[in-house]
């Protein structure tokens, strides 16, 4: 049985007329579509919770609009969604379903997630309450860390996100192999008041075995082996190697094979996260990210922001050939949300081969990248309004503050504004200087939030979840796969075992070789 469908978007009836609409409209600028249409404003916005999603300024028209959706069921979307949801096994490749949304499905949990939220429960309140003592009687005030990618860049992006939300426990990670980064890190923790979580689904990944045996020594060192058991916890679903690592079944929480790395946040790889929010904001978190998962399942498509957002997405990218993508949150506590989104979307639409097993003819993944306003505007917006690259992006902001600081807050919004409205604007040349002109027409998608809670920051990360199902659907790949990190781990170990690099010198010989120039 076919579990996704599996059609080449470019040989659908809609990819064909959205070609010739796309020469037809190419060269329409923004501007004229705002002054040929009073409502265009209205009827390229969608409101929804807390959310308004502008797509007023991108280089659509209601045409455009009417194609994508017409792609949208040309390449069977709603069955596709319908797949997800029901479990079935969309991973082919790894023979896997797709079921991050079980996570946090209010109405039907599974049991095992309801168990795994009541041990978070119960642990994090224990934490936090100072209940849990350390080896020497201390209480914790601090947690480690301790994974990579998917099982680093969520929980810290979050962390970061809600930091207005922390009750008093600090979380530090530690990810890269870099030692030098891990024993920074442990110069500013306490080993007595100090969790160290270990967090790796597979219980294999090279950077996270090797940092955790490195910690736990240092911890060795420091207090005693005997005290590793009350200061060591793990979040994986290889429980075998956690028991050989020495950590009981106690200190174990679970992941699941139907849950991938990179939308594993909602699940226990979200444990400290969850000690340092609170228990109650991390379930606002999970009930954000389930409303939006109805919102998707069953919003008309016209309606659908995640389904807008991946039609626009594959408009740009396969239309007008945009290679990347911009998101710029007007919140400096999103400041880790780009790095979080380059591995959701580009570890999983960085594909060419297709759900066919035939290499792909045109363009799939696109490239992420962004940094917070107003920061970004003295960085790369040069580049935005006047360089020479069409870059659509997504201008994320919230309008109302946490706290008082109102004045910032309005013209940090104000800022957020301005910049959609020049790019998309531009300004006419003065002859006498052309340097200074500003063609306009580069389009952005604006997304205004009533305030960063985590229940909002919850359906944000669940929109941009979806927006990455959607676009792998058209583009009729497996975006729930990861085949392509493997490689780089094969030779890094190759290398490791001494064999001859390119240039025929192995690492020792190339290493001296590179000394000589100290
Ligand atoms: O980079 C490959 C990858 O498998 C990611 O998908 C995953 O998030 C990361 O490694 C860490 O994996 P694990 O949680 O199994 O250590």
């Amino acid at each position: 049985m076919s579990l996704l469908p599996k059609i080449d978007p470019t040989t659908t009836k809609a990819w064909q007329a959205l070609q010739v609409h796309y020469e037809a409209t190419k060269d329409i600028h923004i501007k004229n579509l705002f002054a040929e249409d009073a409502n265009r404003g209205d009827d390229f916005g969608m409101f929804w919770n807390d959310f308004f999603v502008d797509i007023s300024k991108n280089r659509i028209t209601a045409q455009t609009r009417d194609l994508l959706l017409q792609l949208a069921e040309e390449v069977h979307l709603k069955q596709a969604i319908t797949a997800q949801f029901q479990g079935e096994k969309i991973n082919e490749t790894e023979n896997r379903a797709v079921l991050h949304t079980a996570l946090r499905d209010f109405s039907t949990m599974k049991p095992e997630v309801t168990a795994c939220l009541q041990k978070m429960q119960e642990f994090s309140d224990k934490v936090s309450n100072g209940n849990y003592k350390g080896a020497t009687g201390k209480a914790i005030d601090t947690l480690v860390n301790i994974g990579i990618g998917g099982s680093h860049l969520g929980p810290e992006m979050v962390y970061e996100a809600l930091a207005s939300y922390r009750k008093g426990i600090q979380l530090h990670f530690i990810s890269n192999i870099d030692g030098d980064a891990v024993q920074e890190t442990l110069r500013a923790v306490n080993p007595e008041t100090t969790l160290f979580v270990i967090v790796s689904k597979s219980f294999t990944t090279n950077e996270t075995l090797v940092n955790a045996a490195f910690v736990k020594q240092w911890f060795v060192d420091k207090l005693s082996a005997k005290a590793v058991e009350k200061h060591f916890i793990a979040v994986s679903a290889n429980r075998e190697e956690v028991a050989s690592f020495g950590i009981s079944e106690e200190k174990t929480f679970p992941m699941w094979d139907w849950v991938g790395g990179r939308f594993s946040l909602w699940s226990a790889a979200g444990l400290s996260v969850c000690c340092a929010i609170g228990y109650k904001n991390f379930e606002a978190l999970l009930q954000g990210a389930y409303e939006m998962d109805q919102h998707f399942a069953t919003a008309p498509f016209q309606e659908n922001i995640p389904v807008t957002l991946g039609l626009l997405s594959v408009w740009y990218n396969n239309f007008y050939n945009c290679e990347t993508e911009a998101v710029i949150p007007y919140c400096q506590a999103l400041h880790k949300l780009v790095p979080y989104l380059q591995q959701a979307i580009m570890e999983s639409n960085g594909k060419t081969t297709d759900r066919n097993n035939k290499k792909i003819t045109y363009q799939t993944g696109t490239i992420v990248w962004g940094a917070t306003g107003t920061n970004a505007q003295h960085a790369f917006f040069q580049l935005l309004h006047q360089g020479s690259k069409l870059i659509p992006s997504d201008f994320i902001c919230f309008t109302n503050p946490l706290g008082d600081a109102t004045k910032n807050h309005e013209i940090l919004m104000a800022n957020c504004l301005a910049q959609t409205e020049a790019l998309a604007k531009g300004k006419v040349q003065d002859a006498a200087m052309p340097y200074s002109a500003f063609s306009g027409n580069k389009p952005s998608t604006s997304v205004f939030i009533k305030s960063l809670t985590p229940k909002n920051l919850g359906s944000l990360i669940a929109m941009y979840e979806h927006k990455i199902f959607v676009q792998g659907i058209v583009w009729n790949i497996f975006s729930y796969d990861q085949w392509g990190v493997q490689l780089g781990k094969e030779v890094a170990s190759a290398i490791l075992q001494n064999e001859p690099l390119l240039h025929g010198k192995n690492a020792m010989q190339f290493y001296r070789k590179l000394k000589k120039y100290d």
